[in-house]
């Protein structure tokens, strides 16, 4: 990255600084009383059933409860209401599957399906509390399975469709889900790509406690069917009736459960709840994205498996009432230029997407883009991991026209929705930094003894007040939520993240400093993947270092030393990564494994990952003066280079 202190900024068009949802006002009212603030926004953008007396309550630190004594249905809120306005028939989601099929549902449409689908819940004996495993590709029924859960109260965990059957198994045990909604399969590159094989794989041994699997049909292809458990959707939807009263409950009542790594082995079960979280993912809509839902047309390019699917494609959009695209496959099916024709057919206004996706499309060439219309494009976002200030040029100039505010959104699946952003009215935006918190959030770079600190000098960040969609727990592990997030400084939220403030007081992030690795964008653990490797029969060690990649921002590299007797051949590097694959799923796959005699150790035996980064980033031998053999490098280095 660069070192930020002589950075251009980019400062609104006056055009756009005229029409902006945000201005210095809304700082100002958020700084004079920032729970007020809130109360403000949740009263102004969400339909309160019982309105609330009570914004915060911080009276047991760290369980936040927002609005608590108020009442709401978070589905009623991204459907009903809009029709009850008379916006029945503005499209809500304009899907566009992989190979070219597309569906149009309006807020009416979208409203039935849910209600369709939400009596189906219930006729299996869903209610308010009961957790719901969601394993599926990127379809419109994905959507209306997640808001039929809420519109009952009941808990849906997402887990992506990327994720191994054992992955699947780990998180739906972890849940304690009854029902699964999954699908034949979806489109991926061109091909079919099943599901409901791992889904039954999951199932398999019968330990979990799932009655009911409910299945999409998208592909076509064959599935297994175990009777008395697995139901089609249309089977079970199609025939309910479009009637379905939304139930108003309590702010806190949990909304979903999102599994994310840490820093251990063991994924955690992020809790959101109900008013808070819809409360900060519609006001981000409106803020950081600028919204305008009577003409934007928006497009977050993530999948619903993860956090920004959860709030940038499901809750906050549609809680504004937004025009959406949803797209099912990748950028380059049936070439490279897919995602702009998607632009320019429907008329894109708003994209959300990952540095490692702007990398990508900048690696195939501006004449790619340069094919189609992107002229509706007014407003480009950037999220997941720090956006090199290449890249974010090349993003503004080549894809947004040299106009486009381009928005570098800082947040976490903890987090909610956007914690840290230019808002793009009132700030110049700097490429490379995510810059100043959104109104209302109130973050600092602190130093190890938690003392804020000042320009170029590198810390830690930490969010210094409670907000209102913060998770409000690690599922079923109320000691692992404390110790993860606020043990390392006294009441404050610790993101994991380095940053430094730079002259102009901008926040830049630095990348994680735990054993956190962000490869594309999504979050891995080391440790999680150690665990698998160490878990095959031929591997006696090893460790996992995220290293600095080109396009992915991270890759993982694995190294690791055999069991006596294992054979050492060129099929075993392949074969662990095909091991690491099929055990957590493709994503956490190694880009290379090193078959190495020895590791790296401190005199009381930890593993010194550093070195290993340092090798596999091609930097050579850094300082090995706290291993307990210095010696162990040069042996680990010729191995890997093959000198
Ligand atoms: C990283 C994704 C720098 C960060 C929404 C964080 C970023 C982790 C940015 C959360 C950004 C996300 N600049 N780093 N704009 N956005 N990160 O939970 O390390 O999948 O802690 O949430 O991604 O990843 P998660």
């Amino acid at each position: 990255m660069t070192d930020g202190t002589t950075s251009t900024t980019y400062p609104p068009s006056e055009e756009f600084a005229a029409q902006a949802n945000i201005t210095t006002a809304d700082f100002d009212a958020a700084a004079a009383d920032r729970v007020g603030f809130w109360a403000d926004r949740s009263r102004e953008l969400l339909d309160w059933e019982v309105p609330f007396t009570e914004t915060l309550d911080w009276s047991n630190p760290p369980f936040a409860r927002w609005f608590a004594d108020g009442k709401l249905n978070v589905a009623a809120n991204c459907l009903d209401r809009h029709v009850t306005a008379g916006l029945g028939d503005r499209v809500a989601i304009h899907f566009e599957g992989e190979p070219g099929d597309t569906r149009t549902l309006t807020y009416s449409q979208l409203t039935t399906e849910v209600k369709k689908a939400a009596n189906a819940l219930a006729s299996l004996g869903v209610t308010q509390g009961d957790r719901v495993a969601i394993y599926m590709p990127m379809i419109p029924e994905t959507v209306i399975a997640m808001l039929a859960c809420a519109r009952l109260g009941a808990p849906h965990s997402v887990v992506f469709g990327g994720f191994s059957s054992d992955a699947l198994r780990s998180r739906i045990q972890d849940a304690e889900a009854r029902v699964v909604i999954t699908a034949d399969g979806g489109f991926r590159r061109g091909k079919p790509s099943s599901l409901k094989p791992a889904v039954d794989t999951a199932l398999s041994a019968g330990d979990t406690p799932v009655e009911h699997v409910v299945v999409v049909k998208r592909t076509g292809e064959d599935v297994d069917w175990t009777e008395g458990r697995d139901t089609w959707w249309s089977d079970l939807v199609d025939s309910q009736s479009e009637e379905h009263q939304p139930q108003a409950f309590e702010a806190e009542n949990p909304l979903f459960i999102l599994y994310t790594s840490g820093t251990t082995g063991k994924p955690k079960g992020i809790l959101h709840t109900s008013g808070g979280y819809l409360t900060q993912a519609a006001f981000s809509m409106r803020a950081t994205f600028d919204l305008k839902p009577e003409t934007d047309v928006f497009w977050c390019t993530a999948d619903v498996g993860w956090v920004t699917g959860h709030s940038y494609i499901v809750y906050g959009p549609l809680a504004s009432g937004a025009t959406q695209v949803i797209y099912e496959g990748t950028p380059d099916t049936p070439d490279q230029g897919r995602w702009w024709q998607v632009v320019e057919k429907y008329g894109v206004t708003i994209l959300y997407t990952a540095p490692t996706a702007i990398r990508t499309c900048m690696k195939w060439g501006d004449d790619i883009p340069a094919q189609y219309d992107l002229s509706s494009l007014r407003l480009l976002g950037s999220v997941g991991e720090p956006i090199n200030p290449e890249a974010w040029t090349w993003y503004r100039r080549v894809i947004g026209g040299d106009t486009c505010p381009v928005v570098d959104t800082w947040w976490q699946t903890e987090t909610g929705a956007h914690m840290i952003a230019p808002m793009p009215g009132v700030l110049g935006t700097k490429p490379g930094s995510s810059q100043r918190p959104i109104p209302g959030i109130s973050v600092k770079v602190v130093d190890d003894e938690g003392r804020e600190l000042g320009p170029d000098e590198p810390g830690l960040l930490v969010i210094d007040e409670p907000w209102p969609s913060m998770l409000r727990g690690v599922y079923g592990d109320p000691e692992r939520f404390k110790e993860t997030y606020w043990s390392r400084f006294d009441g404050v939220y610790f993101a994991g993240d380095g940053a430094r403030y730079d002259q102009d007081g901008d926040i830049w992030f630095l990348g994680r400093v735990d054993d956190v690795m962000n490869v594309s964008g999504h979050r891995l653990s080391t440790t999680e993947i150690e665990s698998s490797l160490v878990a095959h029969d031929a591997v006696a060690e090893a460790a996992v270092v995220g290293a600095a990649d080109e396009t992915s921002g991270q890759a993982v590299y694995a190294f690791v030393i055999l069991r006596a007797g294992a054979q050492q051949s060129e099929d075993m590097e392949q074969t662990l990564r095909a091991h690491v694959g099929a055990d957590i799923g493709a994503i956490a796959k190694p880009k290379r494994v090193f078959i190495v005699d020895e590791l790296p150790k401190t005199r009381s035996g930890k593993i010194v990952r550093r070195l290993l980064k340092d090798l596999a980033e091609d930097k050579g031998i850094g300082d090995a003066s706290t291993l307990a053999d210095q010696s162990v490098m040069e042996v680990i280095h010729r191995q890997v280079t093959g000198s």
